[in-house]
């Protein structure tokens, strides 16, 4: 049987943390990191995530700038805000949470962030730092992973990893990470033929695709890692909900070294390393050195 990573305890840890370098920031320098986090709309699922995000962000003693906007924002609207977010000394790190509704262009938003202050890691500058091995902001998710990664085998320099997915906001910069880290990697997707069996020669599985369950036992080599980053809610038999991964998880933490578990594994740590984030941002905006 698999051990398993325990995220939540990880982000519980990494959030305590940050709390001690913001008090000492602002016991040595004077300022409270600020992170304004942009709602349009009432999506139910972005409004939990962004009322937890509010909620870590000030017991981390940071400060939570919450906008709230109806969802008949126009897109000039939001572009105006991100400029007077982009523009405010106080603001050290921006997030629109996604999805924005239809009639707004998500790529228009991201752009008009400033990369500074781009805690998602999501603007194309941060995106192309990540790719040529400069130092930009890192989308959390991914970081997050790579955190549990590291703490559990140390340093993972010729080791094979397959990435399952290549979205932006996950795969692709996992990949790249990864690659920093003297991984081989392989990104398998829609069209890769045979992926189960290139798959099962990893060391390492990162389950980023967003479909319940998909990774079976037949994909994972036995003491293979597997991070499993899919949050998906699917319908039981009796008409109640429940979240399951990428990964069929009993399946494959029968043979796998260690794997996430959804919930409580790599969910915790986005939010964790959105404050992350905010804090790196806020030190380098102000030309202070990040403490230990
Ligand atoms: N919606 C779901 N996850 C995320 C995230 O990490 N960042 C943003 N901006 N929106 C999201």
């Amino acid at each position: 049987m698999a051990d398993i990573i325990d995220g939540k305890a990880h982000a519980a840890g990494l959030r305590a943390h940050l709390a001690r370098r913001v008090a000492q920031l602002h016991a040595d320098a004077g300022f409270v990191p600020g992170l304004a986090v942009v709602l349009v709309g009432e999506d139910p699922a972005s409004q939990v995530y962004v009322r937890n995000k509010a909620a870590q962000t000030r017991e981390c003693g940071m400060q939570s700038i919450e906008h709230r906007l109806p969802a008949s924002t126009t897109q000039d609207e939001l572009l105006a805000l991100v400029a007077t977010l982009n523009a405010d000394p106080e603001v050290d790190g921006i997030l629109v949470q996604l999805p924005v509704p239809a009639h707004i262009d998500p790529e228009r938003v991201l752009l008009a962030i400033d990369p500074a202050k781009d805690v998602d890691g999501f603007h194309p500058l941060n995106a192309g730092l990540l790719a040529t091995g400069g130092s930009g902001l890192v989308p959390c998710t991914p970081l997050g992973s790579l955190m549990l990664l590291k703490d559990r085998l140390g340093s993972l320099a010729g080791l094979h990893a397959v990435v399952v997915g290549r979205s932006n906001i996950v795969g692709k910069p996992m990949a790249q990470l990864l690659l920093r880290e003297d991984c081989t990697v392989s990104v398998v997707h829609s069209r890769t033929r045979e992926p189960a069996a290139l798959c099962r020669q990893a060391d390492i599985v990162v389950a980023a695709v967003g479909r319940p369950r998909m990774i079976g036992p037949d994909w994972v080599k036995p003491g293979a890692t597997v991070i499993d980053v899919g949050i998906n809610r699917i319908a039981l038999d009796d008409g109640r909900t429940k979240l399951v991964g990428d990964v069929d998880f009993d399946a494959v933490a029968a043979l796998a070294g260690a794997i996430t578990p959804v919930p409580g594994g790599v969910g915790p740590m986005t939010i964790a390393c959105l404050l992350h984030n905010t804090l790196t941002a806020a030190c380098r905006r102000r030309g202070v050195e990040l403490p230990d």
